[in-house]
């Protein structure tokens, strides 16, 4: 069954970037992709993935050739046009449809919401979020960008140390329906 999983590093302040959307702080650290809760293994579960504009825009700037590897909505207002070639769209609808064309297109395999924070926490306030997995760098940052500017009950699942990052694993914890 498809999860709906906010992938993520972060400080441990809870900042995934600077003010100023540096990710310096986290670049510099020694990680292993192929390792425990590494990018490598977390990406081939992954059959849709969801973000924010920001998040989008950064990465085009520090890596303009970057395609996404699965089907992808961005989430914005702007009128953006998408790399030649991307299975990419951008979308103002409310994420609960588009969390359902993303559960659609991922065909058995798990979403990624890859962030911002609070685009997790909209997914998150409908009740569409199943997992949230850290890794989080030695660092404090003081002020940035939000891990996950909401209240989320969360149950540890899983840790691990991977290279400078310990990383961990938590199903959110949703509350019983009415009966
Ligand atoms: N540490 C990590 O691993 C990691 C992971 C992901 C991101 N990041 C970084 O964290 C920062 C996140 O930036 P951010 O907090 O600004 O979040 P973001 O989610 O990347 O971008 C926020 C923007 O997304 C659009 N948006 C969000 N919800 C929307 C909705 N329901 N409908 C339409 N548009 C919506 C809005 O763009 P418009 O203004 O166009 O409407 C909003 O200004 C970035 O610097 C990113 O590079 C770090």
């Amino acid at each position: 069954m498809t999860r709906t999983v906010y992938y993520t590093a972060t400080s441990l302040d809870g900042f995934i970037a600077t003010t100023d959307h540096s990710l310096d702080w986290l670049l510099s650290r020694d990680t292993d992709s192929a390792g425990p809760m590494g990018y490598d293994g977390f990406i081939t579960g992954i059959g849709a993935l969801a973000m924010g504009a920001t998040t989008y825009l950064w990465v085009r700037e520090h890596d303009p050739d970057w395609l996404p590897e699965k089907p992808a909505w961005v989430f914005t207002h702007r009128d953006l046009t998408p790399p030649p070639g991307a299975d990419l769209r951008f979308t103002a609808e409310d994420p609960s449809r588009v969390h359902a064309a993303m559960v659609e297109a991922a065909a058995g395999r798990d979403v990624w919401v890859v962030g911002g924070g609070d685009l997790a926490g909209q997914f998150a306030d409908r009740g569409l979020l199943d997992e949230v997995v850290v890794a989080i760098a030695p660092v404090t940052l003081g002020a940035g960008a939000p891990l996950l500017p909401r209240r989320v009950e969360l149950a540890l699942q899983e840790v691990v140390r991977n290279g400078d990052l310990a990383c961990a694993r938590y199903t959110v914890q949703r509350p019983p329906s009415p009966a």
